[in-house]
């Protein structure tokens, strides 16, 4: 069967035929998230077994229901496969719990025989002020996760985790177990490092390690539910802005910023859709040898043309990079504040090796050319959701 979003253009290689060994239905956390949404349809697109989500809920079991079903169709609406709303309807149930009780709060004996655990739920809220419930939902979380999936006959467990557990290193990063002195840049890439390091020491025998780098919409519809990663930089950049032009006008618009960043730095970014596609593939294929997979764009842009465009939508003038803040004006200083948490993003260039990935998940869904018209087109769908008008599928410039 052909994956629900596929990525036929690029002369796709077919993924490896999914494992036939595992019996049971699938669990799910974070599926009414941007990556775990996207996971569970392609679930349900290439299988026929049950899915069962665990979802946060302000009441009971019908309102976690209510909110599984409608992230699930938004989800669908969003890559424009309206026809898989039945099936989620059918195949998909929400289980109301919580990342932060013992087992999730969860009593398997309620549920459907399960076969498998996806683990996608995290907190994402990045800024370290935050550090105290980033860590309980990241590690203490995952902790309750595997100890669910130990009880359940130590089913085989799939951790989605961030490329950036690499921290500052920079050059190849390879598809292993982070070095013990690995030093990172903030508290969400700590508690997920520390979430890998309990899965990958955890009793249970099959576990996988899968790392996305920066998780953009969809390849086709640009759409996104995701706030976070670009998102959340697209976000900064444009309220500052905002509040820069209500004191200045349009000073901005000629007075280029100066941006603490290295404009030949890859900034690795990859479609929701073949994080899916990829995650699905890797997690079901049979005995496939490594624990650990980037699923990260083999093609990534720099930042520099990446920032020019942007800068571009957003009516500014192209910036200028610096490498120390020893010219700072206090409008370059403010700037810098406001997206400091993304500043090792935009330097310590990496280069992410993802063989074992393509080894399994094949060439096409990890070489995605975001050219600057390309990621132009992703920035518009998420600056028209934004600004209230979001865009219908047929609206949104299908650039593959
Ligand atoms: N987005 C990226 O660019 C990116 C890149 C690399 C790796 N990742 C990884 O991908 C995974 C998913 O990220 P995402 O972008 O999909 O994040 P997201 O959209 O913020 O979704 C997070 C999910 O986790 C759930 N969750 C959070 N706290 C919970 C709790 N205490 N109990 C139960 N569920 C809880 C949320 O449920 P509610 O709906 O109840 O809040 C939501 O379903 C994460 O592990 C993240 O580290 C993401």
């Amino acid at each position: 069967m052909a994956s629900l979003f596929d990525n036929t253009d690029g002369g796709a290689e077919p993924p490896l035929s999914v494992s036939t060994a595992m019996k049971g239905g699938h669990f799910v956390t974070g599926a009414t998230g941007f990556v775990g949404s996207s996971v569970v349809l392609e679930l349900v697109r290439r299988t026929d077994d049950p899915i069962v989500c665990l979802v946060r809920s302000t009441g009971d079991d019908a309102a976690a229901d209510g909110r599984l079903r409608m992230a699930l169709k938004r989800a669908a609406l969003a890559c424009d496969a309206p026809e898989l709303v039945s099936q989620v309807e059918e195949r998909c149930s929400a289980v109301e719990g919580d990342l932060l009780a013992p087992r999730c709060g969860v009593d398997l004996r309620a549920l459907p025989s399960l076969g498998m655990v996806w683990h996608c739920g995290a907190s994402l809220r990045y800024e370290d002020e935050h550090k105290d419930a980033i860590w309980s939902t990241n590690v203490d979380g995952t902790a309750n996760v595997l100890s669910l999936a130990q009880s359940a006959r130590q089913l085989p467990f799939r951790y989605v985790s961030t490329a950036f557990v690499a921290g500052d290193r920079t050059g190849h990063i390879e598809e292993a177990a982070a070095p013990s002195d690995v030093r990172l840049n903030n508290w969400y890439e700590r508690s997920k490092l520390a979430a890998e390091r309990l899965v990958a020491t955890s009793t249970l025998p099959d576990w996988r390690i899968v790392r996305p780098t920066i998780v953009i919409g969809h390849s086709r519809t640009k759409s996104t539910t995701s706030s976070s990663g670009l998102y959340g930089f697209v976000r900064g950049f444009r309220r500052f802005n905002s509040r820069v032009a209500q004191q200045l006008g349009d000073f901005l618009r000629h007075r280029p910023m100066r941006f603490f960043a290295d404009p030949d730095c890859p900034i690795n970014m990859i479609p929701v859709d073949a994080v899916a596609r990829g995650l699905v593939t890797i997690g079901l294929a049979g005995d496939c040898g490594p624990r650990y997979y980037h699923l990260a764009n083999v093609d990534p842009p720099r930042l520099g043309e990446s920032l020019d465009m942007l800068c571009q939508e957003l009516d500014l003038a192209s910036p200028t990079y610096v490498s120390t803040d020893s010219a700072f004006t206090t409008i370059d200083r403010e700037l810098d504040a406001e997206l400091r948490f993304y500043r090792s993003y935009l330097s310590n260039a990496k280069q992410f090796d993802a063989a074992a990935a393509m080894a399994v998940v094949g060439k096409a869904d990890l070489s995605w050319a975001l050219n600057p018209d390309e990621l132009r087109a992703y920035v518009r769908a998420y600056l028209a959701t934004l600004d209230g008008r979001p865009q219908q599928p047929d609206q949104v410039v299908r650039t593959r």
